[in-house]
């Protein structure tokens, strides 16, 4: 009975609310190819699943669409979570669309603008620390046991189950063909595991035949999964000092680290690393390519294909899927120091032929 556009909802067979859910009609985000990027590196089979196109800008809205359904369906009276942004501002929004108090814990000084602001305007008590995002995500957890507030990171099954319906539309669009790959920006890992169990949902149900390539990317400066795929290892080495543009996946600890191996190694996927600057590339190659607004970290998962298709690990003839999980207006201090400044005449005609060169 899947039929009717793209939305979380459409799958709500496969999500475990019973009852009317929070929503703000999340999901269905659009699919573009990326022609004139895949035409520079030689795919034709390229394409970018906007998640930025979400009530809130990212794709966290499926988790937290899920997450604060199941808070109220529990009674619980206040639901909390740390955040480098886009989960704060999200649950701000389900927040305040559900009538429940929120707390979100940000680490001081490295969230976006447009992020800190969603989370303050939809009325969330922000408490900004002197720590990292790792520092906040174990504090959060603590507090949460201690005074009984509902945690809603990626730690919570909920979210993951409402995310996992970025899987169900990436093949629902492709009419249950699987793509090759997809290629997801990784910061605590909780989106790429929900996205592969998804998957693998799917295959339960017989409805597909195969998992797609499950392939992390990480800021070079923020990169404890790429390091243990790399290395083989069972486990991550958590970094004490992730640092990198994209804030959004400035994460050293991933928690769900062990899930999201499991996936890219099950999958015979990969995990790779981006420099500041290719992301920062990749970001402006999609805003004037293609006309695609994204955020630094989302931008990461571009500049991962075009990475792994230089190194010859993509091939030409591939369907590639990139996530690109946040919106440009998350991050406009980011960009706004990219590009140049707007050109300041007097308000004239001549004043502007001039500056034109008319
Ligand atoms: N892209 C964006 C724009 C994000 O905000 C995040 C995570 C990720 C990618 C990585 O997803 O953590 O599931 O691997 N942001 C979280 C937050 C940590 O607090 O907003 P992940």
């Amino acid at each position: 009975d899947l039929k009717g556009p793209l939305s979380v909802w459409k799958y709500k067979a496969l999500l475990p609310v019973a009852g009317e859910p929070v929503t703000l009609k999340e999901g269905g985000t659009p699919v573009y190819n990326i022609k004139n990027i895949g035409k520079d590196i030689g795919m034709k089979d390229a394409h970018v699943k906007h998640e930025g196109m979400n009530p809130s800008g990212s794709f966290k809205d499926r988790g937290m669409t899920v997450g604060v359904s199941k808070a109220l369906e529990l009674g619980m009276k206040s639901v909390a979570c740390a955040s480098t942004g886009n989960t704060s501002a999200s649950l701000a929004v389900y927040g305040a669309r559900a009538g429940i108090p929120v707390i979100v814990l940000l680490p001081q000084g490295k969230v976006a603008l447009g992020k800190v602001a969603q989370a303050l305007m939809h009325g969330s008590k922000v408490i900004s620390i002197k720590g990292n995002f790792d520092d906040a995500l174990r504090l959060v957890r603590e507090m949460c046991i201690e005074y009984g507030i509902y945690l809603l990171n990626s730690i919570n099954p909920y979210r993951l189950e409402g995310q996992k319906t970025i899987g169900f539309e990436i093949v629902d669009y492709f009419n249950w063909e699987v793509p090759d790959r997809i290629i997801l920006p990784v910061g605590n890992a909780g989106n790429i595991t929900a996205i592969y169990k998804g998957l693998n949902e799917m295959k339960k149900l017989g409805i597909i035949d195969r998992i797609p390539k499950m392939t992390a990317i990480q800021a070079e400066g923020s990169a404890p999964i790429v390091k243990a795929i790399k290395t083989g290892a069972k486990d991550i080495v958590p970094e004490a000092h992730p640092e990198t543009v994209a804030t959004a996946i400035r994460i050293g600890d991933p928690v769900n680290a062990v899930k999201a191996l499991n996936a890219i190694r099950t999958s015979g996927g990969t995990a790779e690393t981006v420099t500041d600057d290719e992301i920062l590339a990749a970001q402006k190659l999609l805003a004037v390519k293609e006309g695609i607004g994204v955020e630094p970290a989302s931008a990461a998962s571009v500049a991962g294909l075009i990475k792994l298709r230089k190194m010859g690990v993509i091939a030409s003839d591939e369907r590639v899927v990139c996530v690109t999980t946040g919106h440009l207006l998350k991050d406009p201090e980011t960009v706004i120091k990219m590009c140049d400044k707007p050109l300041e005449v007097d308000a004239t005609k001549e004043a502007i032929k001039k500056v034109m060169g008319w």
